[in-house]
């Protein structure tokens, strides 16, 4: 055990109670964003006249070979430190002496970790947006390719009314563009230093916070000392943007799974994309897709966890905030490894049109159309559906589709029918007249997909930049 602390103490910590207060298995992790924290402090305390320049310069120095050597993989944690922030300021001491130990002037760890959670997770947040940018590249590309690929559209899991292809995937491009505005949300409300904070009173030095936060790229200080040591509300927001990415992506797996089986073949996802049974020589199974959705509990977890590590925490700091680590950890890693997974087999799958398209001629998914035919003729559209339900009884009855019956068939069911229904009640038309503003209609699709290239387009993350 090496720690930074123990003047008033008169035992050795229990074993399991070191072992249980520990975190430097999971908070290791942080150790670039604790050490660029570091030297934006030391700089400060050398600019303040807290520390000497001398000072400062030569724990700068020493820093920037710590990182350099911890990337490198020539030093690493053990444990035998509690934490990150003991260990690499343990190993400054163990190389700087006396002078070593004045980097932690002014600075808590409370503070400190704040600051580097805050860090990594600024960071994840711009990488999950970055992936959910590729994704939605993806989407858009599948949406031009498919303008005319008509399928069936479904409420309750049964043929509804004929869509496209381009329109069901601008629906998912419509949920995962409002995933990716939340990570931008995200950012502008999180992006604010909370070093500076101390325990929990700030400190008595004169620390430049404005200086702080700026050469770590954030907007400025936070307001609150206790709130910058004990909020997490940023995590929270985070792990409820990741749980409902999660719940998108399972959404879209269910259907590509569904639309992958034998019964309806909508899609093959390609060899490199699935898995075989071990027993079962004819089996391709969709197990990225099962994973996807599998995963997609421990991603609410998280969320659950740290709502409840959370609730009736007094202020300020409380060691239970240390909880708020491994889940995000395992949460953040999970959905950027699922959204990549994800494009790529969404980019390698092939779409079968020819059985969407039999599927929807199939599946009565022009009734409606049916019936809007006989309403602009001029009957009441109660009565033309009670019509048209009898035309599918009949041709179920038949197995026929509405469109493989012949003009007296249908005379003989409602005399409005004319040779025109014919034309009226085809796949094309049916989609081909929905125009409205978020309709699948082809202009109205082409309309859709120029304002989704336009926001691709605009709508970078903002860059942060370090000056450190
Ligand atoms: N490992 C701790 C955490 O993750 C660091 C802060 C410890 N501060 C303290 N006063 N014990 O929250």
């Amino acid at each position: 055990m090496a720690q930074l602390w123990g003047g008033r103490f008169t035992k050795e910590t229990d074993q399991m109670v070191y072992q249980f207060n520990a975190s430097i298995e999971f908070d290791k992790r942080l150790y670039r964003q604790d050490i660029t924290g570091s030297m934006a402090h030391v700089t400060m305390l050398g600019r303040q006249g807290i520390l000497t320049e001398e000072e400062a310069e030569k724990i700068r120095g020493e820093l920037t070979h710590i990182l350099a050597e911890m990337d490198a993989g020539d030093l690493e944690p053990t444990e035998q430190y509690e934490d990150i922030h003991s260990f690499i300021e343990a190993t400054l001491i163990e190389r700087l002496g006396d002078t070593g130990k004045k980097l932690h002037t002014g600075r808590s760890r409370n503070d400190q970790v704040a600051l580097d959670l805050r860090m990594y997770i600024r960071e994840e947040v711009r990488q999950a947006d970055a992936l959910l940018y590729d994704l939605l590249n993806e989407l858009l590309k599948i949406m031009k390719n498919h303008l005319d690929t008509v399928m069936p559209g479904f409420t309750h899991l049964q043929k509804a009314q004929p869509v496209t292809l381009a329109h069901h995937m601008g629906a998912y491009f419509e949920m995962f563009k409002r995933d990716r505005q939340r990570m931008r949300d995200i950012y502008e409300r999180m992006n604010y230093c909370p070093l500076g904070s101390g325990a929990l009173a700030g400190t008595t030095y004169p620390l430049d916070r404005d200086f702080t936060a700026k050469v770590l790229g954030f907007y400025g200080p936070t307001l609150n000392s206790m709130d910058g040591v004990s909020d997490r509300d940023y995590i929270i927001e985070y792990l409820s943007a990741l749980s409902m990415i999660m719940m998108h992506l399972s959404r879209f797996c269910e259907e590509i799974i569904i639309w992958n089986s034998n019964e309806y073949q909508f899609v093959e996802i390609d060899d490199s994309y699935s898995t075989g049974s071990s027993i079962m020589p004819q089996k391709k199974n969709p197990d990225i897709a099962e994973l996807v959705r599998g995963k997609t509990g421990r991603v609410y977890g998280a969320l659950v966890s740290m709502l409840t590590a959370l609730k009736g925490l007094p202020l300020a700091y409380n060691k239970d905030l240390q909880e708020d680590k491994e889940f995000t950890f395992d949460a953040s890693d999970t959905v950027k490894q699922c959204l990549a997974l994800f494009s790529g087999m969404l980019a390698t799958m092939k779409f079968n049109k020819e059985r969407m398209r039999l599927s929807a001629e199939g599946g009565f998914t022009n009734a409606t159309d049916a019936a809007d035919y006989l309403v602009n003729h001029g009957m009441p559209f109660r009565d033309a559906h009670g019509i048209v339900g009898r035309l599918v009884l009949y041709c179920l009855e038949k197995q026929i589709s509405i469109g493989q019956m012949t003009l007296e068939e249908l005379k003989s069911i409602s005399p409005v029918f004319e040779e025109d229904v014919f034309e009226a009640v085809s796949m094309e038309a049916c989609v081909g007249r929905r125009l409205t503003v978020g309709a699948p209609g082809r202009d109205a699709m082409l309309r859709a997909i120029e304002t989704e290239e336009a926001y691709l387009e605009e709508a970078a993350f903002p860059e942060y930049k370090m000056e450190i």
